[in-house]
């Protein structure tokens, strides 16, 4: 899947040290750059097995 809903390429956003988010790696989230859960749409029609990237947010050093 690519991105067929114009997401824009780049986002910057600063999250709280500790903080937990899921990024969308199928580029059809409805809260993109989050995901949303429709990957698992997005596998179930196109066979894929994609999901989003767990990403922790830690101190830089
Ligand atoms: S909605 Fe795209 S990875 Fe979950």
């Amino acid at each position: 899947m690519i991105n067929t809903q114009g997401h824009p390429g780049r986002h910057k956003e600063e999250l709280p040290v500790g903080k937990t988010i899921a990024i969308c790696r199928c580029w059809q989230s409805g809260k993109f750059p989050y995901c949303d859960g429709t990957h698992r749409q997005v596998n179930a029609e196109q066979g894929d097995q994609v999901g989003p990237a767990i990403i922790t947010v830690v101190a830089a050093e």
